[in-house]
């Protein structure tokens, strides 16, 4: 019988080649023996996300390893103080805090819940997500577009309810994986 090699390598996964080859080098310079692999994927971009998720599938097969992840740490985050939209029309601090950590997270979850040992989510959120208050959450908040012509991006805000969404998250995986 055919038993795939279950993997045990890290993977950095990151929007800049040359900021992932610079971390690969320097954890390869404290443990030569590291197993590591670098992804290019912009948590902005759903698309980007998708080609993220093609990709590693596909090294997983290619390399005869166990389809499967142990553990997925959300870390990548922004504090914007500007308004900016991403490609996909959502406003830059809550398309990459909480709709990349939410896509990337989802299109996981079937890796995740392959893996043979009790699989982990990380979401790095902020102490800031218990003080959401006054901020008035429409479709131009999301789609950022409220904000493109004003005079006052309510920054501080946008942050936090972009962590707060994202505490959110684990409740909904945590549902999702109890169902
Ligand atoms: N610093 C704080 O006081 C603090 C407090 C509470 C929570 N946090 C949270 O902790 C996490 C880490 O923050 P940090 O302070 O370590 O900030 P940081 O040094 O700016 O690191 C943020 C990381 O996120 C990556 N990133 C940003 N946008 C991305 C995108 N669109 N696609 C892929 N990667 C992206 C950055 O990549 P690049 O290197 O390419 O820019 C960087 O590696 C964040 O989620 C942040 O909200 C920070």
């Amino acid at each position: 019988m055919y038993i795939p090699k279950i993997p045990v390598v890290d993977y950095a996964v990151g929007r800049s080649e040359q900021l992932l080859s610079e971390t690969i080098r320097k954890i390869k310079d404290l443990n030569e023996d590291a197993q590591l692999k670098a992804f290019q994927a912009d948590l902005s971009s759903v698309e980007s996300i998708i080609k993220f998720k093609d990709s590693l599938r596909q090294w997983l097969l290619d390399s005869n390893l166990h389809c499967s992840v142990q553990i997925l740490i959300n870390n990548a985050g922004i504090l914007a103080t500007s308004p900016r939209v991403t490609a996909e029309g959502y406003d830059q601090m809550i398309g990459t805090n909480y709709v990349g950590a939410f896509v990337l997270t989802k299109l996981l979850l079937p890796l995740l819940e392959n893996s043979p040992v009790s699989s982990k989510i990380v979401n790095v959120t902020s102490f800031t997500h218990r003080a959401v208050t006054n901020l008035q959450v429409d479709e131009g908040t999301v789609s950022g577009k409220k904000f493109l012509s004003s005079k006052h991006y309510p920054y501080a805000q946008v942050y936090e309810y972009s962590k707060r969404k994202r505490h959110i998250l684990d409740e909904l995986v945590q549902a999702t994986l109890y169902l």
